[in-house]
C-alpha cells in the first residue's frame, strides 16, 4: 500500500506546483512576469481597441499605439475616473521611419517595447492602484526600469488617475 502513495506524489506534487504558478491554467510561467509588479503580458492584447496613437521625438523617435481592454474602453466612453479595478492599458511602441515609398509618411519600424498598466486597486495600493510592465521581446525589462514608471505617471497626470492617454475621438 505504502509503495502505491509514494508513486501517486510525484505526479500530485508536480501537479500542485503547476496550479500555483498558474501553468496548468495556460498562462505563461513567472520568468514572463514584471519584476516589482508581476504583470503579464496579456493574451491577445493585438486585438483589442485603439485608443490614441501618440509620436515621442529623438531620441527615442517612436510612434506608439495605447489599446485597451474591454473594461478600459468602457471606462473610457463613459468618462469613469479613477478606471475601474481590471482595466488593462497596453502601449505598443516602434522605431519611427520614413516611408520607402512615400517621403512624407512615417510608418513604424522595429517593435521596441510593450509596456502595460494593469488596475488592481488593492493589489497595487502604494503605486495608485496601478501595476506596471515594461516588455522587450516578450521578456520583462529590468528591476530599475520599472522603478521609474510609477514616479513619472504621478509626477504628471496624478489628476488623471495616472494615465497620461486621453481617448482619440
Ligand atoms: C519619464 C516619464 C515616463 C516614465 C518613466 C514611464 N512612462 Fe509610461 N507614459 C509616459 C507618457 C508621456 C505616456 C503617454 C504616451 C506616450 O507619449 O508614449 C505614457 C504612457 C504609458 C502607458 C499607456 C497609458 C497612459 O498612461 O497613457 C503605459 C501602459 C505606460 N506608460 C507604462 C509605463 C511603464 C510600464 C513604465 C516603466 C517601465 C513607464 N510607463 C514609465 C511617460 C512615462
Amino acid at each position: 500500500m505504502k509503495l502505491n502513495h509514494w508513486a501517486v506524489l510525484p505526479s500530485a506534487i508536480a501537479l500542485a506546483a503547476l496550479a500555483a504558478t498558474g501553468v496548468a491554467l495556460g498562462e505563461a510561467d513567472d520568468s514572463d512576469a514584471s519584476p516589482i509588479y508581476g504583470v503579464k503580458l496579456p493574451k491577445n492584447y493585438r486585438q483589442w481597441a485603439l485608443i490614441a496613437p501618440a509620436q515621442e521625438a529623438a531620441p527615442l523617435d517612436e510612434l506608439r499605439a495605447v489599446l485597451g481592454n474591454d473594461r478600459g474602453i468602457k471606462a473610457y466612453q463613459s468618462k469613469t475616473l479613477p478606471f475601474p479595478d481590471g482595466t488593462v492599458l497596453v502601449k505598443l511602441a516602434w522605431k519611427h521611419v520614413q516611408s520607402p515609398e512615400f517621403d512624407p509618411a512615417s510608418i513604424p519600424g522595429a517593435a521596441t517595447t510593450v509596456q502595460v498598466m494593469v488596475k488592481d486597486s488593492r493589489r497595487y495600493a502604494s503605486t495608485g492602484g496601478w501595476g506596471f510592465g515594461r516588455f522587450i521581446n516578450g521578456k520583462p525589462a529590468d528591476e530599475a526600469q520599472h522603478q521609474t514608471c510609477f514616479a513619472c505617471h504621478q509626477a504628471r497626470v496624478q489628476n488623471h488617475d495616472f494615465v497620461f492617454t486621453r481617448y482619440a475621438p
